[in-house]
């Protein structure tokens, strides 16, 4: 009789981490079982857009200058709340708030670690039911135990993660985690309300067929850059072409499906944004992070994304992610001469 192989819950699986860790205290255990929770109460409300008074504009616009969404102000008080209210957390920053956030309380100043999120990634996807996300990096700080967190733990480099992840909203739901250890994978069983391990010690190809970038912005692109996108689009079968291109607009779906299947996710500086418009903290350090874990890549095209250092909370940053081979093919077309561009 074939025996039914045990599932593990997300809970399960980090306690049977920690527990490889001499000296562990499990308040990282603790700290992904609260951002889980913020993310079982987001896909409830997510799952109900449409029927209820979540869709749409909530009315204010960010720091970054963009609209906020109702879902956006739902996910932000989610993600704070959990973190704040549980033991394992310092203090945050987010995507939607202008300054950090220090919890300062007895609890929280004992805690070793400060959290940087996107509540959620692709908000401008909401309205019409495509997949949108939930991005964090957990950080050791540098701070003293048992004061509040201060600016420092939150202007580290990105190579400081000791762990990074994120929730896709989905056609189901997933919790991605890294680790130095590895890369696992979690799909929300909603009979039981847990994150259930579905893949094991993800890899990311080191080659792959799909590409994503916005074509749409393509006469804003640099000259090297419009030079790759040729070069992809031009593959031939030899050169392992023809490549599929697909950009949702949720850069968490686009990195999903990259980190499973393989392949490039680009966001380039375009006239319009002339630092990147992807955020260094809150978007590429956690997907470097991942990305690198599971043997990919990540760059800005002059360095890794890992050793850049913030100079402020919302830093922005060009981004070339994706399969280690595909990335390397591209900075060295981006490194390469500056030639005048192609014609398509
Ligand atoms: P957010 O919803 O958190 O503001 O992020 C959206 C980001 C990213 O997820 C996506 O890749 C990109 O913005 C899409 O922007 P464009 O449609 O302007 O390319
Ligand atoms: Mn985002
Ligand atoms: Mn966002």
């Amino acid at each position: 009789m074939a025996v039914r192989r045990q599932i593990l819950t997300l809970d399960e699986f980090t306690i049977q981490q920690y527990r490889k860790i001499p000296n562990a205290t499990g308040e990282l255990s603790t700290l992904l079982r609260d951002i889980a929770l913020a993310a079982k109460r987001i896909n409830v409300e997510v799952n109900k857009a449409g029927l209820v008074d979540i869709i749409g504009d909530a009315g204010i616009t960010n720091v970054q200058g963009e609209a906020v969404k109702k879902l956006d102000v739902f996910a932000n008080n989610q993600m704070l709340g959990v973190l704040q209210n549980g033991i394992s957390c310092a203090g945050i920053c987010s995507e939607e708030m202008d300054d950090m956030v220090v919890f300062n309380d007895e609890m929280s100043n004992r805690s070793k670690y400060v959290v940087m999120f996107d509540p959620l990634d692709g908000s401008s996807n909401i309205d019409t039911n495509v997949s949108i996300g939930t991005i964090f990096g957990v950080y050791r700080r540098v701070s003293e135990l048992g004061t509040p967190c201060v600016m420092a733990d939150f202007l580290q480099y990105g190579l400081k993660q000791v762990a990074a992840g994120y929730v896709v909203y989905g056609s189901s739901t997933m919790f991605v985690y890294a680790t130095r250890r590895g890369v696992n994978g979690f799909t929300l069983d909603p009979s039981i309300g847990e994150f259930c391990l579905s893949h094991p010690e993800i890899k990311c190809p080191d080659d792959g067929k799909i590409y994503s970038v916005n074509g749409g912005y393509y006469s804003q692109y640099k000259n090297n850059v419009k030079n790759f996108i040729n070069r992809l689009q031009n593959k031939t079968k030899q050169e392992g072409g023809p490549l599929t291109q697909r950009f949702t607009g949720s850069m968490v779906a686009d990195l999903h499906r990259t980190l499973i299947k393989g392949g490039l996710f680009m966001y380039p500086l375009t006239t319009e944004n002339p630092h990147g418009k992807l955020r260094l903290m809150y978007e590429c350090n956690p997907f470097a992070f991942i990305m690198e874990v599971a043997g990919g890549k990540a760059s800005s095209g002059d360095s890794r994304i890992l050793d850049i250092l913030p100079a402020s909370l919302h830093d922005r940053t060009p981004i070339f992610i994706g399969s280690k081979n595909m990335v390397d093919e591209c900075l060295e077309e981006l490194n390469g001469r500056e030639t005048p561009n192609a014609e398509r």
